[in-house]
């Protein structure tokens, strides 16, 4: 089992902390104040909704986060993934949260930018270096603390932690487009939200809101001309069979988040907390780990099925965007974001 000795670790101080608890008579966790009786704590299980296919990154780690977490905690917290988009779309992922009618769910920035628009700032162009550099800033808490709690009094919402998307490129139904130039005219779909909205318009074409699970219909009967996506996420949704043109834009390096109702995390005794924290923690490195491999494969699968990658002016992409920056700017908060992950950078 993955990160056993930490977990056997973190077993042990839970049930010391439990039997301590016991000894001194306490009432037990589900009231958040840090004490952990076993008797009177119910065991949960956490719904977790998801857009990606079983065989995605995101669907493994969180998978054997809800494993590491059942045992560090006993039993008591578990978590079932709802892969597929089982439990919705994205952008109604946030009010179930919020609602508690799910526990946790992966939701895109962009997806957050429409509750809190600091949020804006992991989307934007240029503002990772590369995918270790966004990973160090998404578990920054002097850089991120504020704005992962920014929804709990509003919303009930907490950030728990990033997942990398990768770099994010343009694939087309019918062509490689090796400037800007090639999307003019094109349907392309992007995520609700208004920076991936004005992205597109910056590159010439028009775009197109639409869920993640709509894609693939929508570029099959004709609605969209393409999308743009990262090489996983392309090949785990079978885009490449009906867009089969990738061209490597890589327009930006996108971020998911992992949302949790904050009742629900604040409902956790002090022991069970730190096991979901290091359970969390373990679950987006190994993420990270699997990127890369699972991105060459994913590759190597869409080419099989008849896709093309190829380079393209990728500067060309970059300087169209690169105004988004001042268009998108437009609060101290926002600025203050921005200039603390970029005093982060190399
Ligand atoms: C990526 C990302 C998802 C997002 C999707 C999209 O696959 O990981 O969270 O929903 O892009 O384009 O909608």
């Amino acid at each position: 089992m993955r990160k056993s000795t930490r977990i056997a670790f973190i077993a042990t101080t839970a049930i010391a902390a439990l039997a301590l608890a016991a000894c001194s008579g306490g009432t037990g966790g589900g009231d958040g104040g840090g004490d952990a009786s076993a008797e009177s704590v119910e065991p949960t299980t956490m719904k977790l909704a998801l857009n990606q296919a079983q065989t995605h990154p995101s669907f493994i780690a969180l998978e054997a986060f809800g494993e590491d977490l059942a045992e560090a905690t006993d039993g008591r917290w578990n978590i079932e993934v709802y892969p597929d988009s089982q439990l919705g779309d994205q952008a109604e992922y946030i009010q179930s949260v919020k609602d508690g009618v799910i526990d946790l769910a992966i939701v895109s920035a962009p997806q957050l930018e429409n509750v809190n628009d600091d949020f804006v700032v992991f989307s934007l162009p240029t503002v990772f270096d590369s995918i270790e550099h966004q990973m160090s800033v998404l578990s920054d808490e002097e850089v991120v603390g504020d704005v992962y709690a920014s929804l709990e009094e509003s919303d009930s919402i907490t950030v728990v932690g990033g997942l990398t998307q990768g770099a994010r490129s343009v694939y087309l139904k019918d062509k490689i487009a090796d400037t800007p130039d090639g999307l003019e005219g094109k349907k392309i779909r992007v995520q609700e939200s208004p920076v991936f909205i004005g992205m597109i318009n910056a590159l010439g074409a028009s775009p197109t809101p639409m869920a993640f699970s709509e894609v693939y219909t929508g570029l099959q009967g004709g609605v969209i001309d393409g999308a743009e996506n990262n090489e996983i996420s392309y090949f785990t949704q079978k885009h490449y069979e009906v867009a089969p043109f990738f061209s490597y834009t890589r327009h930006l390096i996108g971020a998911d988040f992992l949302i949790i109702n904050t009742d629900t995390l604040e409902s956790m005794s002090d022991a069970d907390r730190a096991a979901f924290d290091e359970g969390w923690t373990a679950a987006w490195e190994q993420h990270t780990e699997l990127w890369n491999s699972e991105t060459e494969k994913a590759i190597t699968g869409a080419e099989e099925g008849g896709a093309t990658f190829e380079e393209v002016d990728s500067e060309a992409f970059v300087d169209a965007l690169t105004p988004l920056l001042d268009e998108f700017i437009t609060s101290d908060s926002q600025q203050a974001l921005y200039d603390a992950i970029r005093a982060t950078a190399e």
